[in-house]
Parts: structure tokens; C-alpha cells; sequence
């Protein structure tokens, strides 16, 4: 099979290549080769570092060495939508289910939702894949959320409106695609069937999107709504402006890392070194987002939950996303270092290693200590998001303590 790759650039769909997948004993490879036109065009930029402009064929195992398509394709959450629906189809027609590829879950996206700007074309020039159903709107929500809770607690539950709804966003928590009323489109992040109180995920994620913006990181527009007392968060979706798509990777793209892998977010530093548009304006920003992160304790601070959109010749850090304290106050360990040594990152050691991302060492000490002024009122902020109590005081010790090392530096 083969398959057209197009880059939008400034709303334009550009052919950016062609991708052939093969099988061949029950094991899929792939390879892309650069359109010459596109070679040729003023305007053209890699995919991703791991396909850099040029002629030639890159082959993959799977999708695992084109890692900007990966980027446009389902994780866990749609995955498991797509195979469930496969299974449950072929239950119901008396056949075995089809092995789903990674080209399947590629192709297999709802176009007017995927991730970013590339889309992919079949040899008919039909758009992969086009949806059958328009993408819900807000009205649609509650009914997607008992949807989610159901097929979480049985895997036979029909599980088709999710699949059309949410399958092309990645992540491992539920979710789905929605339009508003302006046409704009939003992710919503469901709670997950068994969530207690005391979690309150969503809330807690909006909160912290409050936060940010006051200390003055870049977050998208959100709003988190109550449905039946549960928290569902609304987040803007930033890889797109009106109708136009913006080109976007992940940060574990950016790397070209693995998934569990070791990582140091001074590897983006590198990366906005060399591929960046705006470094100056990213790597202190990306400091202040690891410096927050601390305070917090956002420990699942995983490279894929940083992106970078690409403009003006190069990447920029996307706005921020996917970030959530955890309880306790003792040192935690988080997903991606700071630096090379330590998985345990501390406020003390954000100020320690500031100038890698371009930030003075007075400059930062003053930063934390207009942060600590900034962030005094967060109890007041996580009341108004309707945050029992009882959550607040449970993840409160180990931010207290963060804002007095803040305050102290
Ligand atoms: N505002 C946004 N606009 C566009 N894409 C987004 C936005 N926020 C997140 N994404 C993309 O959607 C993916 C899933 O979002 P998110 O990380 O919030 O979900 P999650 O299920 O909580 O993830 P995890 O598996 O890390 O817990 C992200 O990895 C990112 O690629
Ligand atoms: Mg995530």
C-alpha cells in the first residue's frame, strides 16, 4: 500500500511525500520518501529531525523510526478505541479481527481532528480518513462521558461514538474532540470511571493552567465544566487557527527518543539551539515551566507532554499541557530530569542549572521569589474551581513547602 503525506503550510495542503507500508509474514515496515517538488520548494522543512530533507528512502519497523507521523496517530486512549472497534466488528460480522497495523492507526484518524498539519491521502486522493460524522460540540459531552464509564466496565459496550469523537488526540486518559460555536476546536479530558473525589484530575489541571498564566507561561484557552459533579476539562486546541493547521512534533520527536526512556529537558534545550525560531523567548520559558513544574510536583512530566509547533522557519514551544501536581511533600521523582544526574528535581536545582536555558542566575533568583508572590493565593484559585477541601489540604503540604523554598531564594 501507499499513501500520500501532505504538510499544510499556510493553509495550503503541500504533497511532502509518499509512504509505502509493507507486510510481509505478519510484520509491517515502512518507508517515506521526500517529494522532489517539495525538496525544491523555498518553504520545505523536515518532519522531524529523524527525516531530514533530502532524497533517499527512510525505513521504519512499524511507524517507530517516522516519528512525526507517530505524532499525528493515536496513543494509548485511541488505540485502545480502534482495536476495540475492530474486535467488536468482527464479533459481529462471525470473523477473526483484522491485526491493526500501525499504517491502520495511522490512516485510521479522523482527519478533521488528527494532530498537527500533516494528513494522509489514499492513491484516489480521498483524505484518510474522512469523517462520517461531524465533530461533537459541547451539547455532546455528557453523553460521551457515560460512553467513556461504560466502556471502561465492559469491553463490548459500543464503543463507536468515542472512536468517532476522540481517537485521533493522544494520551492515555479519555478524551474527546469538540467544536464550539465558533467553529474552533477544543479537546475535552474526561475523568476516568473510578476517579474519587479526592482527585478531582480535571479541576486540579485547570487550576494549574490558572496558575501558569498568571505566572505568565503561555497556556491555550480552557474552561472546565461540571457534569454531574465531575470535572471535565476544555482545552483549545493550539495546533490550529481558524481553519489553518499548524505543524507540530512532540517533544520525544524532537529527541528522537522512546517511549519510557531517560530523558533531560536540557535535550530541548539542544533542540530550540539548533531547530529553534525563537530560543531566546522558549528556553527561559521552558524554565519557568520546570520551575513551576517543581512547585507542584508534576512528576509525569513525560516528552510527549511537550510540543513544539513550527513557524517561521523553525519549532516553538507549543503552549503548555498536561500539567498536574501530586500529593506529599516529600522530594519527588519526575519523568524527565531537569539535568543529567538528578530525577529529582527541586526549585534549588532549577536555579542551579538556569543558565543552560539562558536565564541569568539573579534573574531566576528574582523569578522564584515573583513567583512565590504570584502563586500565594493558589488555595483561593483551586476553591474557585469547586476543589473539595479535603483535595486541596491533601496536595497542599507539598506546595507550601515549594513556595517557601521559592520565597527563600
Ligand atoms: N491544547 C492542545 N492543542 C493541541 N494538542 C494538544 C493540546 N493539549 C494536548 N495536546 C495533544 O494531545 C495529547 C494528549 O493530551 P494530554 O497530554 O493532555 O492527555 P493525557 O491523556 O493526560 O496524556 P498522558 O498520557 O500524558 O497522561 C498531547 O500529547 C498533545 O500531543
Ligand atoms: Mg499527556
Amino acid at each position: 500500500m501507499q499513501y500520500l503525506v501532505t504538510m499544510q503550510i499556510d493553509g495550503m495542503d503541500v504533497p511532502a511525500g509518499t509512504l509505502f507500508q509493507n507486510i510481509r509474514n505478519g510484520e509491517e515496515t515502512t518507508s517515506f520518501v521526500y517529494d522532489q517538488q517539495y525538496l525544491a520548494r523555498e518553504d520545505a522543512f523536515a518532519l522531524a529531525p529523524d527525516v531530514p530533507l533530502g532524497g533517499g528512502s527512510f525505513h521504519s519497523a512499524g511507524l517507530r523510526s517516522l516519528r512525526a507521523l507517530e505524532d499525528c496517530m493515536p496513543d494509548r486512549w485511541g488505540r485502545n478505541l480502534m482495536t476495540r472497534a475492530e474486535r467488536l466488528e468482527a464479533k459481529n460480522a462471525g470473523r477473526t479481527p483484522r491485526t491493526l497495523f500501525e499504517t491502520d492507526l495511522l490512516t485510521g484518524v479522523n482527519d478533521e481532528t488528527r494532530q498537527g498539519a500533516l494528513r494522509l491521502w489514499d492513491a484516489d486522493g480521498n483524505v484518510l480518513t474522512a469523517p462520517e460524522t461531524g465533530v461533537p460540540r459541547e451539547i455532546d459531552l455528557p453523553h460521551l462521558l457515560s460512553s467513556a464509564d461504560r466502556a471502561s466496565q465492559d469491553m463490548d459496550v459500543d464503543i463507536r461514538d468515542l472512536l468517532d469523537a476522540g481517537s485521533s488526540l493522544g494520551g492515555a486518559r479519555p478524551k474527546a474532540s469538540m467544536r464550539d460555536e465558533h467553529g474552533d476546536l477544543w479537546m475535552a479530558k474526561f475523568p476516568k470511571s473510578a476517579e474519587g473525589h479526592l482527585e478531582d484530575v480535571g479541576a486540579w489541571e485547570h487550576t494549574c493552567l490558572l496558575l501558569m498564566e498568571a505566572c505568565g507561561i503561555t497556556t491555550p484557552s480552557s474552561r472546565c465544566l461540571r457534569i454531574v459533579n465531575r470535572s471535565v476539562l476544555l482545552i483549545k486546541r493550539f495546533d490550529r487557527k481558524g481553519a489553518m493547521r499548524l505543524p507540530y512534533i512532540s517533544g520525544l520527536t524532537a529527541v528522537q527518543g522512546e517511549d519510557g526512556g531517560s530523558y533531560s529537558l536540557l535535550e530541548l534545550v539542544e533542540f530550540l539551539e539548533s531547530n529553534g525560531s525563537a530560543p531566546e523567548k522558549d528556553l527561559p520559558e521552558l524554565w519557568l515551566r520546570a520551575l513551576f513544574g517543581c512547585v507542584v510536583g508534576n512528576t509525569d512530566n513525560h516528552l510527549r507532554n511537550f510540543g513544539f509547533l513550527h513557524s517561521n522557519r523553525g519549532w516553538r514551544l507549543a503552549p503548555v499541557f498536561d500539567v498536574n501536581p501530586t500529593p506529599g511533600a516529600e522530594p519527588k521523582r519526575f519523568a524527565t530530569a531537569l539535568g543529567f544526574g538528578e530525577q529529582y528535581s527541586s526549585v534549588r536545582e532549577a536555579v542551579a542549572l538556569s543558565e543552560y536555558f539562558h536565564v541569568a542566575p539573579s534573574a531566576a533568583r528574582a523569578t522564584c521569589r515573583e513567583l512565590a508572590k504570584r502563586l500565594r493565593n493558589w488555595r483561593v484559585v483551586a476553591r474557585k474551581e469547586g476543589i473539595a477541601e479535603a483535595s486541596i489540604e491533601w496536595m497542599g503540604e507539598g506546595i507550601d513547602r515549594q513556595l517557601a523554598e521559592l520565597a527563600n531564594c
